[in-house]
């Protein structure tokens, strides 16, 4: 526990700093923020807010894209360590590589599809970014249109999209988060063998391992399996295969529902990304005091443009 004392209502901050929270960010920091989202509703408001001053409590490469959408604002990331492991797993030498040995094998046009969970270097070798919300839908058009796929970084998500669409033509790349690619199936077993009253469901998060993934009633993103638990109007046990913050959310939004962690670690801070858990009360607020926090502002022009292409690519098919 730091010892700052976390003033960072609204009111007392500079009127055009605002603070930015993933829903995976501490609760004390969500409840401070001007607004909570999925990283596609945080790239959305990033790129659409009057503010001069973005305070990011994500990580990286969600700071990095609000850069890249809004170039004109200042946009800060509270700890420089707030990194990710699908960034952390995959070496952009052999990512280009890959891209290139890919390309030599076939006359059909190639897309390689990008989860937004990249670096900006990443991005900027990609035909199209998309985020856990709309990769099926960019993808399956992708396909339509007659195209190979190569989608990376994420091997987990990529491997679903191969078992739901067998037809489809699309390679994966092999990286994974480490906190949904902890989730086990043995587990899953285990709690469904165990006697509660009523039936069972799952909602799993895409980059969660392919047996879970078959064994959902829902795959989606974090805000699709928000809004299906805000929703639901039976009774039961809704497991969850997500990071615990959100499970936080879901069991707060509806207290009279049960709702568990998907593995047998309940109760503790297991499934924790790390790496969102690096916005502290203290670092959240020296960030916003302008004392201290990682300055997006190393990323140079032409590397902004490409990067910035298939993101905008993205955003326009969502309209
Ligand atoms: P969402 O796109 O669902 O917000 O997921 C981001 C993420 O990092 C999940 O681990
Ligand atoms: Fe990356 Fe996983 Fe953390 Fe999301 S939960 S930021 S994918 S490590």
């Amino acid at each position: 526990m730091n010892d700052v004392n976390f003033t960072i209502a609204s009111q007392d901050r500079d009127p055009g700093t605002i603070l930015l929270a993933h829903y995976y960010a501490p609760a004390a920091i969500r409840q401070a923020a001007d607004f909570v989202g999925d990283s596609l509703e945080l790239s959305r408001f990033a790129q659409t807010t009057q503010a001069n001053r973005i305070v990011f409590a994500g990580v990286r490469f969600m700071a990095e894209t609000a850069k890249l959408l809004n170039p004109d604002a200042e946009v800060l990331l509270p700890d420089a360590g707030s990194t990710c492991s699908l960034v952390e797993q995959t070496s952009l030498d052999q990512l280009t590589a890959w891209i290139d040995r890919e390309r030599g094998k076939t006359d059909k046009p190639i897309a390689h599809v990008s989860y937004i969970n990249s670096s900006v270097q990443h991005k900027a070798v990609s035909d199209w970014i998309v985020t856990s919300r709309n990769a099926e839908d960019i993808i399956g058009s992708l396909i339509d249109s007659g195209h190979r796929i190569l989608f990376s970084p994420d091997r987990n998500m990529g491997s679903y999209f191969r078992y739901m669409h067998p037809e489809w033509d699309i390679k994966v790349w092999n990286a994974v988060c480490e906190v949904h690619d902890a989730f086990r199936e043995q587990e899953l077993d285990v709690l469904f063998q165990a006697w509660t009253d009523g039936p069972k469901f799952l909602l799993a998060h895409p980059e969660s391992p392919l047996p879970i993934l078959k064994r959902a009633h829902l795959v989606g993103s974090t805000t699709r399996m928000l809004d299906w638990v805000k929703a639901y109007q039976g009774s039961g046990t809704i497991y969850v295969a997500t990071e615990i913050e959100l499970i936080n959310v879901m069991q707060a939004a509806r207290p009279d529902l049960d709702i568990r962690v998907a593995s047998s670690y309940t109760g503790c801070q297991c499934h924790a990304c790390p790496y969102m858990k690096r916005n502290t009360e203290e670092a959240v607020l020296t960030a916003l005091q302008g004392t201290d926090g990682v300055q997006i502002d190393y990323i140079d022009d032409d590397l902004a443009k490409a990067a910035r292409a298939p993101i905008l690519r993205m955003l326009s098919f969502e309209q």
